[in-house]
């Protein structure tokens, strides 16, 4: 019998849990997963990054740990650490009073409330300008809330480099005003950042247009293996723009705290005015969908933070991370060169961050996953964290294989 709800229509898996789910599923003993953007250690196996282990102990071992809600804009101790690892201990947005922030259910709960923000606020366009490529999530986390979406040039297909110059063109094309999402560093899924004269050139064009930038920052940290390097971007557009700036940050990657879901809003304003009336909007969008945010993750984060033997061990952690990453792109690399597999392959290692946007077709990773069992986005995109030395000699194999028995060469 129908009822009111029977014609509604299936949809397709996600595509980076749909294709998790069939790497779970796939029985295979030599099956390497280089999907979802999670780091993994030398032995595949996901790893709770030391500082964490530490503040962890530290937090229990306190007698007054509890599990009280926290205030609706989240954690104080975390929301003004996070504000400083991105904009920097000196930041004028921080020492000038014209920061707004709140915590929020890591990056993806950041750009929803960003998008809420604009939904209701931003009167001069509801455009959201995406880089072509970038995180498919994008497009569904503005477009859920009636944003458009729209894209402008990134990768170059043919150099395997950034097209700056169509970059620039799109920023200059566009309506004035109009919303524009910047990865602040190891852009998913390029593996591909502007360098510093490319970025200021970015910033004077969205300047030029008056232009609203919205950052996107989930991977500070892995780029460099270097906090200030990789928030760099922003810190510069706080010094050249002078219209409000969004950042949405994640802690999911660089404290590995993936299903804690822990992050922050900011939103850098030109001047302190009228910041207490945004941040009681923020809370309203906060209160009516979670009514507070999680706390043990923010308490993790904040104490790795605010302890400086954390800190520390944290900046470690990252370099351990981002040095591994590194190390099996080198080897990759080597194995591809080594095997003669046809095309160029460079690009591996002049990438950055978790991913490495491979140039293989979707046929080639269709055949990948039905021959081979190694796993990765239909776009090409592979997770670098995926491989190690156990696996990365297969997986060049696997990949040679794949270019020399399908039609597209790269
Ligand atoms: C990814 O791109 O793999 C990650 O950001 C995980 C996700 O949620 O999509």
């Amino acid at each position: 019998m129908s009822h009111i709800f029977s014609g509604i229509q299936q949809l397709p898996p996600d595509a980076l849990f749909g294709l998790k789910a069939r790497y779970t599923a796939d029985t295979r003993s030599e099956k390497v997963d280089l999907g979802i953007g999670a780091y993994r250690d030398e032995n595949g196996k996901p790893w709770v990054l030391p500082s964490v282990k530490e503040a962890d102990k530290l937090i229990h071992e306190d007698p007054n740990f509890n599990h009280e809600y926290l205030p609706i804009q989240g954690f104080a101790s975390f929301v003004d650490a996070a504000a400083k690892v991105i904009l920097g201990d000196e930041s004028p947005a921080i020492k000038q009073e014209r920061l707004v922030s709140i915590q929020t259910l890591s990056g993806t709960g950041s750009l929803h409330i960003a998008a809420k923000f604009l939904v209701k606020f931003y009167n001069q366009s509801q455009t959201v300008y995406l880089s072509k490529p970038t995180w498919a999530n994008h497009y569904q986390v503005f477009e859920s809330l009636g944003l458009k979406t729209a894209s402008y040039s990134y990768w170059n297909t043919e150099t395997k480099s950034l097209d700056i110059e169509g970059y620039l063109n799109d920023i200059n094309n566009a309506p004035e005003g109009s919303i524009f999402l910047l990865h602040s560093c190891a852009h998913n899924p390029t593996g591909l950042d502007p360098t510093r004269d490319e970025w200021i050139k970015i910033l004077e064009a969205l300047k030029s247009k008056n232009h609203l930038p919205l950052f996107d920052s989930a991977y500070q940290g892995f780029a460099s293996g270097d906090l200030a390097n990789d928030a760099w971007a922003i810190q510069k557009g706080v010094e050249i723009l002078e219209t409000p700036i969004l950042i949405c940050q994640s802690f999911a990657k660089n404290v590995g705290m993936y299903g804690e879901r822990i992050g922050a809003f900011h939103l850098v304003l030109p001047t302190s005015d009228n910041k207490s009336a945004i941040l009681s909007q923020l809370q309203t969008f906060i209160r009516s969908e979670i009514s507070n945010p999680p706390a043990y993750g923010a308490k993790i984060v904040s104490k790795i933070l605010t302890t400086p033997s954390l800190r520390k061990q944290w900046e470690q952690d990252l370099i351990t991370m981002s040095q591994r990453i590194t190390s099996q792109r080198i080897a990759l690399r080597d194995a591809l060169v080594q095997l003669g597999t046809p095309g160029t392959w460079d690009h591996i290692v002049n990438q950055q961050g978790m991913f490495s946007f491979t140039g293989l077709t979707k046929e080639q990773v269709a055949r990948l996953e039905s021959k081979h069992a190694v796993y990765l986005v239909s776009s090409g995109r592979a997770s670098v964290a995926g491989l190690n030395n156990h696996n990365v000699q297969y997986v060049a194999k696997a990949i040679d294989e794949v270019v020399r028995n399908t039609d597209t060469k790269l």
